[in-house]
C-alpha cells in the first residue's frame, strides 16, 4: 500500500460523506435508516477510491448485509492500484444520531494485506490509554491497582483522573470500583471508539477507557491508537455465555491478553473518522443556513501525521454517491420521509 499519501485524503471524503448523509436522519429515531444512509453514502464515495480493497471488518456477514459486508470487494480495482484492507464503521452511535445525542462518529481503517484481527465475538473487555501510560498498565491487574499506577504516572492525584466507562449494567462492578478508589467516571451512552481514542488526544481531559465493548470498535481505536502513540489491550469477556459459545467454536484464546500488535499489524495503518454529533475526539457537524461544516480527524501511522481536517460543504451544490442508486444525490435537508 505505497501510494497511500493521496488515499489518506481520499478517506476523510469518504467519512465526511457518511457522516453527512446520516446527519439527516439526526433525532428522527430511527437508527437503522441512519445506519442504511451512512453505509450507502460510504460505499458509493469508495468506489471512487483507487485501490483494490477488501472489507475485513464492516457491517457484518454477507447474507447479513447488503453493503460493506465482510469480503466486499471496494475501490475501483484500477491495474497497479495498492492492494488495501478496509475496517469500517459508518456510524459508531447510531441509537446516538436517531437521538441526536453526543458522541457519534463515522470511522474507517485501511492498510495492507492482514492489518487487522479477525475477533469471532461480539464483545471484548477493553482498557485504552494515550501515550504516557501506554505500555504501563495490565487489563489483568486489579482496576484500583491500575488506576494507582496511572495516577501516579501522570503526576496525578487519583480523584483527578478521569475514566471513561460505557453506561451499562454490566459495568456495575467496575464503576463501583472506580468509585470507591476515587476517580472520575464519565459515563457514556454508545460510542467507544471515540472514547478510547480520546485518551490519546491532548487536551480532550480522558485519561482512561475501561469496559466491555464491540471488538470491531476495539480493532478502529487501535488503529487510530496506533498513530497516536496511544494504546488499547483487550481480552475475552468471561462472563456472557453466548460469547463463550462463539469463542469455543472458532478456537479464540479465552485467556490471552490481545495487545496494539494483534490488533492491527504493520506500519501502515490509516485512519479517518468525522464527528456527527460533539464527542471528546472530534466536533459534530455544525449547520448554518445551506451550509453544513465538518470537523474530521486523520492520520497515518507510518508519518504519525495527525491532521484536523474542517470542511465547509455548500449543501446547494454537494452531491455524493449512493451505492443503492449508482448515482450522485444532492444533500438538502429539505425532506426524508422516514418509515
Ligand atoms: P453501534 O453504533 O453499532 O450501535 O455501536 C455503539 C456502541 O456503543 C459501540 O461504541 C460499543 O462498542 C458497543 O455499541 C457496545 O455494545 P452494546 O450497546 O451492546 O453494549
Amino acid at each position: 500500500m505505497e501510494q497511500n499519501r493521496e488515499i489518506t485524503l481520499e478517506f476523510v471524503r469518504v467519512t465526511e460523506a457518511a457522516a453527512l448523509s446520516a446527519s439527516r436522519f439526526l433525532g428522527r429515531g430511527n437508527k437503522e435508516m441512519a445506519d442504511g444512509a451512512a453505509v450507502d453514502a460510504m460505499r458509493g464515495m469508495l468506489d471512487l477510491v483507487d485501490m483494490r480493497g477488501t472489507v475485513i471488518i464492516g457491517e457484518g456477514e454477507k447474507d447479513k448485509a447488503p453493503m460493506l459486508y465482510i469480503g466486499e470487494k471496494i475501490g475501483n480495482w484500477s491495474n497497479g492500484s495498492p492492494e488495501v484492507d478496509i475496517a469500517v464503521d459508518p456510524i459508531d452511535g447510531t441509537r446516538l444520531v436517531a437521538y441526536g445525542l453526543p458522541n457519534a462518529i463515522s470511522v474507517i481503517a485501511a492498510g495492507p494485506k492482514n492489518s487487522f484481527m479477525n475477533i469471532p465475538t461480539y464483545y471484548l473487555k477493553k482498557l485504552a490509554v494515550g501515550p504516557e501510560l501506554s505500555g504501563k498498565l495490565d487489563i489483568n491487574a486489579p482496576v484500583r491497582e491500575n488506576l494507582k499506577v496511572a495516577a501516579a504516572i501522570l503526576g496525578l492525584k487519583i480523584g483527578e483522573l478521569t475514566v471513561v466507562v460505557l453506561n451499562r449494567e454490566r459495568h456495575q462492578e467496575l464503576i463501583e470500583e472506580i468509585r470507591i478508589v476515587g476517580a472520575r467516571i464519565k459515563l457514556i451512552n454508545d460510542g467507544d471508539i471515540a472514547a478510547a481514542i480520546a485518551t490519546a488526544l491532548e487536551g480532550s481531559g480522558v485519561d482512561m477507557y475501561m469496559g466491555i465493548g464491540g471488538a470491531t470498535e476495539a480493532i478502529l481505536a487501535a488503529a487510530a491508537l496506533k498513530s497516536l502513540d496511544g494504546e488499547i489491550q483487550c481480552r475475552f469477556w468471561e462472563e456472557n455465555e453466548e460469547e463463550k459459545e462463539r469463542a469455543s467454536k472458532a478456537n479464540f484464546d479465552l485467556d490471552k491478553k490481545f495487545k496494539m500488535e494483534d490488533l492491527v499489524s504493520g506500519e501502515n495503518i490509516i485512519f479517518s473518522a468525522t464527528g456527527i454529533t460533539n464527542g471528546d475526539m472530534v466536533e459534530g457537524i455544525k449547520f448554518s443556513g445551506p451550509k453544513a461544516i465538518t470537523h474530521s480527524i486523520v492520520m497515518r501511522s507510518k508519518s504519525k501525521t495527525i491532521r484536523y481536517i474542517k470542511s465547509v460543504h455548500d449543501l446547494r451544490y454537494k452531491k455524493i454517491p449512493l451505492k443503492s442508486l449508482d448515482k450522485e444525490i444532492s444533500l438538502t435537508f429539505n425532506r426524508v420521509n422516514v418509515g
